[in-house]
């Protein structure tokens, strides 16, 4: 019974029986800022380590916990740390939790990240709603969905265009506008890290076409469309990563992260009171 159907199903199995909430959107949450699963209602928190398959996390910033409660009127999974493939994970590994979540019954997936940003005009702190991405560790063959397909989980060849909902996309930019908060959009390009770039590699990025760098998000997302969830991802600007820049370090990263979390919890609550789960509140049949 070591297959991934069987793995997805134990670590299901083991979240399920410890609450009764069966959650529909998949929150993860990057560094610097798992600080907004405090904010759940009735949470039942696990560490990663109880559950078969997650792994610690190993950066600074990243707590190792999921949270199931709800969160603006909706049931949500929360990822308090996520895990990377410069940690040495696999990339099977880095997006094992999101084939769990939706094995819960998550249907959609909000994946925040922290990001540097390619435009010299932007600032520190802004948020970027990410439109489309570029996967640089894919296009070289690291890839999650390399292997053997799963046919019960999703296609072997899922499609990637508009794998950014556009639902949830003009949902976030109205949310953004009632709470008077500025919100950029672009293209996330995803390196495997864990060095910052090169100035010539930010110089390609920018040829490339990308608006923010950063070291997550993608492989996820691919999985998440993989099984049919709808997506929305948003980065929080930490740095701006310029060529003839200052270089990035990790510190201004977690410091941007502690400044902005009320702006991106404010959104994101906005975003998910106005999501369309709300009717009924779902729990697990088989629990009291
Ligand atoms: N590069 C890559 N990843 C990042 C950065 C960066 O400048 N900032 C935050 N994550």
């Amino acid at each position: 019974m070591n297959d991934l159907m069987s793995q997805i199903e134990r670590a299901r199995s083991i979240i399920a029986a410890q609450t009764r909430l069966a959650p529909r959107i998949a929150l993860i949450l990057g560094s610097g800022l798992s600080e907004l699963a405090d904010d759940l209602d009735d949470p039942v928190v696990m560490p990663y380590a109880e559950i078969p398959g997650f792994l610690p996390t190993t950066v600074a910033g990243h707590r190792g916990e999921l949270v199931v409660g709800m969160l603006a009127g909706q049931p949500v999974a929360v990822m308090r740390g996520r895990f990377h493939f410069y940690e040495g994970h696999s990339m099977q590994q880095v997006t094992f939790p999101v084939r769990v979540l939706h094995a819960l019954g998550c249907t959609t997936l909000l994946t925040t990240n922290a990001a540097g940003g390619l435009h010299a005009d932007w600032r520190v702190g802004d948020l970027m709603l990410i439109t489309d991405h570029i996967f640089l560790p894919g296009l070289a063959g690291h890839h999650p969905l390399r292997g053997p397909n799963e046919d019960r989980l999703g296609p072997r060849f899922p499609a990637m265009v508009g794998a950014y909902d556009r639902e949830l996309l003009a949902l976030a930019h109205r949310a953004a506008k009632s709470l008077d908060l500025v919100l950029r959009e672009g293209v996330y390009l995803m390196l495997s890290g864990p060095a910052f770039e090169s100035g010539a590699e930010l110089r390609m990025c920018r040829l490339l076409g990308a608006d923010a760098v950063g070291m997550s998000t993608v492989p996820e997302v691919i999985v998440a469309r993989h099984m049919g969830m709808r997506c929305m991802g948003l980065s929080l600007i930490t740095n701006l990563a310029l060529p003839d820049g200052p270089p990035a370090n990790h510190q201004e990263v977690l410091d941007a992260g502690v400044v902005a979390r009320p702006k991106i919890a404010a959104l994101i609550r906005s975003i998910l009171a106005h999501m369309d789960h709300t009717a009924t509140i779902p729990t697990f049949p088989d629990r009291p």
